[in-house]
């Protein structure tokens, strides 16, 4: 069985933007998909899918993410796979493919690379790189200018796939929160938050705030919830009804058990 599953990110979005974000969401699952069923892996299927929102601006990711305090794009990205494996980048600017870092750093070894350290390592192992400038939308920075306190920006995309070795993978991207302070790092690239994948028990990946995820460690929350066979869907409702029971702050989930 071959399974994918995106989300272009937690947050209400305007009437005139649900189109493009499903038009987004299709084209990022219809590329992931297209990897898996050419025999590839579902790290290789996670890592197509995001790139593919990376490249949208519709999306809170890569080029058009949402811009910090200083009105410039910092990024934030991770992937796990079932085996516990797992590579993350945060606060990493002048890289169009984040998740592509995180999964070379997942191959070569699991750790979390940050601002230059992670730029450093993009660029000596290939990634596209770019000015930090040119990953700002011009949309965005009207908006940063206009000081627009409350944001219609979905939140961190991300992906769960299974492929046909039975591998599962969470992957997750993102610019963060509109107007974040430089340098603050959420929870996407953050294992057991953003994003856990546990064998043959499940795969995870969370989409929303930050600050409400992290303190209920909701990725691997999730994944606990589906011991004992429960469907991931009835998992899915009981980690969000656990958030919500405990911070303030809107999230959402994926999992594939
Ligand atoms: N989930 C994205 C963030 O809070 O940074």
């Amino acid at each position: 069985m071959l399974c994918i599953v995106v989300h272009g990110g937690a947050k209400t979005i305007s009437e005139e933007k649900v189109e493009a974000n499903h038009a987004g969401c299709t084209a990022a699952a219809e590329a992931g998909w297209a990897v898996l069923i050419s025999g590839g892996t579902a790290a290789e299927s996670v890592e197509a899918a995001i790139r593919v929102f990376e490249t949208d601006q519709t999306f809170n990711a890569g080029f058009g993410a949402t811009l910090n305090s200083d009105g410039e794009v910092e990024l934030d990205a991770a992937i796990m796979e079932g085996s516990l494996c797992w590579g993350g980048v945060a606060a990493v600017q002048g890289v169009r493919h984040p998740i592509s870092v995180a999964r070379k750093i997942m191959d070569d070894k699991p750790r979390l690379l940050v601002a230059e350290g992670a730029k450093r390592f993009a660029t000596e192992c290939g990634a596209e790189m770019c000015r930090k400038e040119a990953l700002v939308a011009d949309e965005q920075k009207q908006q940063w200018k206009e000081d627009q306190k409350v944001s219609d920006r979905p939140n961190t995309v991300v992906c769960v796939a299974l492929d046909k070795s039975g591998t599962l993978v969470a992957g997750t991207s993102t610019g963060g929160t509109t107007h974040q302070q430089a340098g603050r790092v959420g929870d996407s690239a953050v294992v057991g938050c953003g994003l856990y994948a546990d064998g043959k028990i499940g795969a995870c990946s969370t989409t929303g705030n930050g600050e409400s995820i992290i303190p209920v460690v909701l990725a691997k929350t999730a994944i606990d919830f589906l011991n004992g066979d429960r469907h991931p869907e009835e998992a899915a409702q009981m980690a969000i009804a656990a958030l919500k029971s405990k911070v303030e702050g809107e999230a959402g989930c994926i999992i594939l058990g």
